[in-house]
């Protein structure tokens, strides 16, 4: 879901909306995203990219249902993931409005954006262990620089999640700037607005 927000409209916000699938990321919602993003980019009167979910999950990840069958050779000849760097590479502040979720894709997706403000029930983890894969989209690369080369590997290699006390005691804001603003478990985009903290 597309939308301009604030007095003077120029905050875009993108709402992931798959909420059945936890905001899975298929490619068509990838592809979505792309033509958000690069709307609110040419937009003059947007200054700043919200991208949000809702108060369970900001994403659990790329969709594993369209990637299940997929072999190495046709991830490598179709260059997969390969698209999602376009959220890394718009001019304008890209801010991660995280709670709940944000695993695998969810979590190299914050990590793409500038900013993120996480709420109290925000979990990040790289759990493609668990499914025999490793992480894409940047995963293992931003997120060693984010909470540094141990705790990565062990997130990496065991899977297991981190809160976002966690990942800002384990230095995530000095890579990403990550703020835990005063937001409860609720859908973070709405108590942005409520509290007034982009205008
Ligand atoms: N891709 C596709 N569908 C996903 C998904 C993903 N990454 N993550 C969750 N879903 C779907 C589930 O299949 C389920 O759909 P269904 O009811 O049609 O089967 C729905 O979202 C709800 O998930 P469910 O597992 O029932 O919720 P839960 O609250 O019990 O558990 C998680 C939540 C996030 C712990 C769990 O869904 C999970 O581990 N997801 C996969 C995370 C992952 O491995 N991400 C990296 C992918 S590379």
């Amino acid at each position: 879901m597309v939308q301009k927000k604030g007095t003077k409209q120029n905050i875009g916000v993108i709402q992931l909306n798959r909420p059945k699938a936890l905001n899975a990321l298929c490619d068509g919602l990838m592809n979505e995203m792309k033509v958000a993003l690069d709307l609110f980019e040419n937009d003059p009167q947007v200054g700043a990219i919200v991208i949000t979910g809702n108060e369970k999950a900001f994403a659990a990840g790329a969709d594993i249902k369209e990637m299940q069958n997929s072999t190495f050779q046709e991830c490598y000849r179709s260059n997969f993931l390969a698209g999602w760097n376009s959220v890394s590479t718009v001019r304008k502040p890209v801010i991660a409005a995280v709670n709940g979720y944000a695993l695998g894709g969810g979590c190299e997706l914050a990590m793409m954006c500038d900013i993120i403000y996480a709420g109290e029930k925000a979990q990040f983890g790289q759990p493609e262990i668990l499914l025999g894969t490793i992480p894409g989209a940047g995963g293992t690369q931003r997120l060693t620089r984010a909470v540094g080369k141990s705790l990565a590997m062990e997130m990496v290699l065991t899977g297991d999640r981190i809160s976002a006390q966690e990942a800002k005691e384990a230095g995530m804001g000095t890579s990403v700037c990550l703020l835990i603003g005063p937001f409860s478990g609720g859908p973070i985009w709405e108590e942005m607005e409520a509290e007034s903290f982009l205008q």
